[in-house]
């Protein structure tokens, strides 16, 4: 995926001042229902308890052209736009890095120096374990990223965060929070999952108490809670065609109901598989805010 120019795939063909406009109003709703719903819609507890005892996730391997590793291959293609030009030895923090396959990825790609960050310590200890299996020599470090240690403030090349500023009310807090931990000038690469297109619907249809930790954002809202950070936006983007296996059904009890959706789920699911092959055989579809799977943005300090 070559670099592109911010995309407004919700709203094309519609004026760029309509665009802007859009994006405030759909902020606006954003922070005001945030305020009322409070900070942290998750909670360490949220975390702690999925990170017990979690099993370690598959290495990434950008290069298996398997259709199954299609998510992967496009997450990591998109970081490539953003990262292609640094140079071995650069800082990368990843923040909210509980259990993530990312950190090892990044420094054998790369040769970047990672670090993580999360608040979780069932998370961090995961994630040490899957350095160590990686036999990459990376900090984990256990904090709050609105009160980190003061020797992190400034000084990372390249901060990443993975589905984890949409689970704050302030989605500019949470940016400032990571823009903070940032280099002047260093990179901010953010991806939350797509809670604004069909996805986002059957999560709350399915599994509403889910679908209400997160905050919808969809690309220009994203893009825009970047600038009110003080951040300067470089892309802004739709990933992923579809990926009905992101509607998460952790924590629903075995009713018929709620059997009956999850063999739903799996043919979805499978619709979407249909779609990667397609996809590996004739070239990408569109990445649409009705579709696609998560919504990224690329930014400066
Ligand atoms: C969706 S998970 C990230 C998934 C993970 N990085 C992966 O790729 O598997 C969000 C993470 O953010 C962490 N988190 C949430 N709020 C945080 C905070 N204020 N400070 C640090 N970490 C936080 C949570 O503990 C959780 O591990």
């Amino acid at each position: 995926m070559s670099a592109r120019p911010e995309t407004r795939v919700a709203l094309t063909g519609e004026e760029p001042q309509e665009v802007e406009r859009f994006a405030e109003i759909a902020s606006a709703a954003v922070y005001d229902a945030g305020i009322a719903q409070g900070e942290d819609q998750a909670g360490k507890e949220y975390w702690d308890g999925l990170w017990t005892d979690a099993a370690l996730p598959e290495p990434i391997d950008h290069t298996d052209a398997d259709f199954r590793n299609r998510p992967e291959r496009v997450m990591a293609e998109y970081l490539h736009g953003c990262l292609g030009d640094l140079d071995p030895g650069s800082r990368l923090l990843e923040v909210g890095c509980a259990r993530s396959p990312w950190l090892p990825y990044f420094a054998h790609r790369y040769g970047f120096r990672v670090t993580g960050l999360d608040y979780s310590e069932p998370g961090c200890a995961a994630e040490r374990r899957v350095l160590r299996r990686a036999e990459v020599d990376g900090e984990v470090i256990e904090a709050d990223m609105f009160d980190p240690p003061p020797e992190l403030l400034g000084s990372f090349d390249v901060v990443v965060s993975f589905g984890v500023i949409e689970h704050f009310a302030k989605t500019t807090s949470a940016l400032s929070a990571i823009g903070s931990l940032t280099k002047p000038g260093g990179l901010v690469i953010t991806t939350v999952p797509n809670m604004t297109g069909a996805i986002g619907w059957l999560q709350r249809q399915l599994n509403p108490a889910v679908f209400d930790i997160h905050v919808p954002l969809d690309a220009p809202a994203l893009a825009h809670a970047h600038r009110l950070a003080d951040l300067q936006v470089e892309r802004s983007d739709y990933l992923l065609s579809t990926n009905f296996g992101v509607v998460n059904l952790h924590g629903l009890s075995p009713s018929r109901r709620n059997r009956l959706a999850a063999a739903g789920l799996l043919h979805l699911t499978r619709l979407s598989k249909l779609a990667w092959i397609t996809e590996e055989r004739i070239g990408h579809l569109p990445e649409t805010q009705m579709f696609a799977a998560h919504v990224a943005c690329c930014a400066r300090r």
